[in-house]
């Protein structure tokens, strides 16, 4: 493939990610955007393939059929639950790629530059291992978080700020040393102690951001994995890349944006690894009074006594597949007579719209799966709510407690309603570690059980 040629692909490449990023942005075009990502992917990857820089075509088609197998097993394999895990470990993998070609480019770089292209190119790769670094470790914390390997609870080590400042400054005055030294050793050092710092640096800076924050994360690094490949692109001088990395850092960092005002987080207090927040979060796993259960067959009646019911759905409906269920028990109540609507927070879940989806899968009708803001105001005048393995989401303690991890996130209040039911397996706490007050009102009864278990019960006695 000439080099025009070559050209001329990666620009109606980057006009279908662009096309992509467009459709993917509404609920009726998705499918439309995924359709041009792909085909904007394979024209890429043909494009570099076979154009004139690369060599050794038989070894990226088999490095290409082995990444690819297995990506299609993991793909398979892995469940709706897990794929903010396979997104974050898919993000550290960007970053190590990032370290690997910014390494490559420094050893591998053509000697005689002119003085000003030497510095531009030290600076890029120095930047371009940062970036890539912060992305890998941070990505790795939160593939550890996300899937339970790690504690949801921020690490809260003392004078963390500070340290996170000393990071950037020291890494700062080693780019400085780095791009003006004459010795190669001297570089050497440079690169290997930018790398460790920059490697607990981003280890450090999604330690310290609570479990309720994490989907914000999840998007800040898909932004950062965004710039460290732009990085990439720069130090292999291939435009698409550039393009493209620039797209997904800037959508990512948008992405983040939308969802810190969602959940009333300061952007730069999260992408600072929870700068400027104030938690104590010592006690807040502790249970805070006596909770009262109530039955399947109990929970029937108090619906069927009701005019008005709100479901709240949650992370635990989607481990127990209780949606279908769900369903059912939403046809059966409206053919009732009864107003069955639900509340979905724009955090429940593991994924964004993650409740959405399986509302849809449900064959849940649209027009009664309402958003947190249009729903909070009308819980006052609800005669039940049914909170189908939520937790974190319906937690007064964000609005209640000013030291609570989840201090300031707007959530469903619930609690207004006249009946609560909870739906849970126990009295463990949500994703972000923290003991729910709602649990122990004297509206809140727990109906314990899995919740696919606990709907079908009801579903029996309806
Ligand atoms: P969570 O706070 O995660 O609570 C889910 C509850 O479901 C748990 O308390 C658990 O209690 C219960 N549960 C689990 N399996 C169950 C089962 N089989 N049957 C019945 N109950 C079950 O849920 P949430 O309210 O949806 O909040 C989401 C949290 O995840 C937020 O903190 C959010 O910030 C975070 N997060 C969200 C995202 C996105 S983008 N949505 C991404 C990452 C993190 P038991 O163990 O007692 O059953």
């Amino acid at each position: 493939m000439s080099g025009g040629l070559v050209t001329a692909a990666y620009i109606v490449a980057a006009i279908l990610f662009i096309c992509s990023l467009a459709g993917l942005s509404k609920h009726e075009t998705s499918k439309q955007g995924n359709t041009f990502g792909i085909s904007g992917m394979a024209i890429a990857l043909i494009a570099t393939i076979f154009g004139p820089d690369s060599g050794n075509v038989a070894w990226i088609l088999l490095a290409m059929v082995i990444g690819g197998a297995i990506g299609i097993r993991l793909a398979k394999k892995v469940e709706m639950t897990e794929m903010p895990e396979l997104v974050a470990i898919l993000h550290s993998f960007v970053g190590l790629a990032a370290v690997l070609v910014g390494i490559n480019s420094y050893i591998d770089h053509a000697p005689g530059l002119p003085d000003v292209m030497e510095n531009i190119h030290l600076s890029e790769v120095f930047i371009g291992i940062f970036i890539g670094a912060v992305t890998f470790t941070g990505s790795l914390v939160a593939f550890g978080k996300l899937c339970g390997k790690i504690s949801s609870r921020p690490l809260m080590l003392p004078h963390r700020h500070k340290l996170n400042l000393l990071a950037l400054i020291v890494s700062f005055l080693l780019l400085l040393w780095f791009v003006n030294t004459d010795s190669t050793g001297a570089q050497v050092f440079a690169l290997l102690v930018m790398i460790v710092i920059a490697l607990a640096f981003g280890w450090h800076l999604v330690a310290s951001i609570g479990g309720a924050d994490m989907p914000v994360v999840v998007s800040m690094l898909n932004s950062y994995s965004g710039w460290a490949a732009a990085a990439a692109g720069f130090m292999l001088s291939n435009d698409l890349l550039i393009v493209t990395g620039a797209l997904v850092g800037s959508s990512g960092a948008i992405l983040s944006y939308i969802m810190c005002k969602a959940m009333n987080r300061s952007f730069i207090s999260v992408i600072a690894g929870g700068f400027g927040t104030d938690t104590r979060i010592d006690s807040t796993s502790e249970e805070v009074g006596e909770h009262r259960e109530i039955t399947a067959e109990e929970t029937a009646e108090v619906l069927k006594a009701s005019s008005s019911v709100i479901i709240t759905p949650g992370y635990g409906m989607a481990v127990a597949q209780a949606q279908y269920p769900v369903a059912e028990i939403t046809d059966k109540l409206r053919a009732r007579g009864i107003n069955v609507r639900f509340g979905i927070h724009p955090v429940a879940g593991r994924l964004p719209g993650h409740m959405n989806v399986l509302l849809a899968e449900a064959k849940v009708p649209y027009d009664v799966v309402l958003e947190m803001d249009e729903i909070n105001d009308d819980f006052s005048d609800t005669d039940t709510v049914l909170v189908i393995g939520a937790n974190d989401t319906v937690n007064p303690a964000a609005l209640e407690d000013p030291h609570s991890p989840i201090a300031g996130m707007p959530v469903l209040e619930v609690w207004k309603a006249q009946n609560v039911i909870v739906f849970k397996r126990s009295m463990n706490t949500g994703y972000a570690g923290v003991q729910n007050p709602l649990f122990f009102k004297d509206n809140t009864q727990m109906l314990f059980g899995d919740a696919k278990a606990s709907v079908e019960g009801i579903l029996k006695a309806l």
